[in-house]
């Protein structure tokens, strides 16, 4: 979140956190005829009877907040947050997940979209990721998108026969649906189906023109679909979905987002052009482990104390330790000699410190190296510098 927060910052949006639930009428908004909205909305009563659900996403709720309070524009702005949606879990899909994501609100130019997606670019390549591949299309405008529609509807009617049950239902429902299935009964029908290009009208066509040339002077690899669709609604114009070839291809979209012109004065305010786009946390991090990027984290335990003599003495020792700045920890029960030794070696400390009854009695403790097993007796009283000297001269060694 820290690594998005700096890339979207810096390029002038600024936080803002939505409710956890609404209203179950801001999501609605989504679509209607979306399976996010029929099957997948965690909605439910309040105590008053207000109809409220949790979020499935943010981009509704950015468009709500805008409205009510009507910030100066262009209104940029970024999020990270869970979202729920009443999905069959699966590898890469889950029912609470998390997105960052951006919106920005106000401006119908096509170098807002470039910016937009450049910034989502950057950021996965900011993670090292390289695996990952974007996708880009226009739906149009309202009436292109419209024409297109019914020019699929059409078409799918005339292959009914070649459909599966589920696409069947989409015919009259939401026939751009279709053209977003993985099943294979329905691969053929889809593979010929009419492309969205045809029915562009001209002003959608120059705007994804300039935006396309766009992409191409930043150096943002794309490639263009006119095939995609998005399981949201409210889409017009860009739309774009990142994937990332390291994952199973039916949960391989790390993000996605596009144009939502309409979706401001949908939800009661003024006319206002908007875009933006939301990229899965939990994906990402999957991707990441996919492409190897992260390297394990270095143990956070840098010295384990090992007290035999009842656990009094490790107790003051690693309070000290702690405030000295060293990563501490110890085991507790009273365990054997051997077995908080085991805790030693599992917890990733490179260093022991052991105190016995006879260490007690002469003021020492025995400090052990768990890397090469050297060891040594220190009094307690210079086992802080003692131990400030090693880390420097680790330090040094680096
Ligand atoms: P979305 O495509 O529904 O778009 O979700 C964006 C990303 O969230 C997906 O590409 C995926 O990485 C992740 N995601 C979605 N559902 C799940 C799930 N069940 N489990 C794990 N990850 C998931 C939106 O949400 C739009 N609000 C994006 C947007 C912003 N469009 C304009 N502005």
């Amino acid at each position: 979140m820290s690594a998005f927060a700096g890339v979207a910052e810096k390029a002038g949006y600024e936080l803002v956190v939505p409710p956890m639930f609404e209203d179950l009428g801001v999501f609605l908004r989504i679509g209607e005829s979306t399976d996010v909205v029929t099957k997948e909305m965690y909605d439910f009563e309040d105590k008053a009877g207000r109809r409220v659900a949790l979020r499935p996403e943010h981009t509704a709720g950015v468009c709500r907040a805008f409205v009510q309070h009507r910030p100066l524009l262009p209104w940029k702005v970024w999020y990270a947050g869970s979202n729920f949606r009443y999905e069959k879990p699966q590898a890469g899909r889950f029912r609470q997940f998390d997105q960052v994501g951006v919106e920005a609100l106000g401006s119908s130019d096509p170098l807002l979209d470039v910016e937009v997606v450049a910034l989502a670019a950057d950021f996965y390549a900011s993670l090292g990721l390289r695996d990952v591949s974007l996708v880009v299309n226009s739906l149009g405008d309202a009436a292109d998108r419209e024409s297109y529609v019914g020019a699929l509807r059409e078409y799918f009617t005339a292959r009914v026969g070649e459909l599966s049950e589920e696409s069947r239902a989409n015919i009259e429902r939401n026939p751009l649906r279709i053209l977003d299935s993985k099943r294979e009964a329905d691969a053929a029908a889809i593979s010929d189906a009419p492309s969205m290009t045809a029915h562009l009208g001209a002003e959608a066509r120059d705007h994804f023109a300039a935006f396309t040339a766009g992409l191409r002077a930043l150096g943002v690899a794309h490639t263009v679909d006119d095939r995609l669709v998005r399981g949201l609604d409210y889409y017009v114009r860009t739309t774009f979905e990142f994937r990332s070839t390291a994952l199973d291809a039916s949960q391989n979209a790390v993000g996605g987002g596009g144009r939502y012109d309409g979706l401001v004065e949908n939800l009661g305010g003024p006319p206002t052009p908007g875009i933006g786009f939301a990229l899965g946390v939990d994906r990402i991090l999957l991707a990441c482990d996919a492409e190897g990027v992260f390297p394990a984290d270095p143990p956070v335990v840098e010295v384990f104390v090992v007290d035999v003599t009842g656990g009094q003495e490790a107790l003051a020792l690693t309070r000290e330790l702690r405030e000295a700045g060293w990563g501490c920890d110890r085991a507790f029960d009273a365990r054997s000699m051997k077995s908080q030794m085991k805790s030693a070696d599992r917890s990733g400390a490179r260093l022991a410190v052991i105190v016995g009854p006879d260490e007690v009695t002469s003021g020492t403790v025995v400090l052990r190296n768990l890397v090469d097993s050297g060891q040594e007796t220190v009094s307690r009283a210079e086992l802080v510098s003692r131990l400030g000297a090693i880390r420097q001269r680790e330090t040094e060694q680096r």
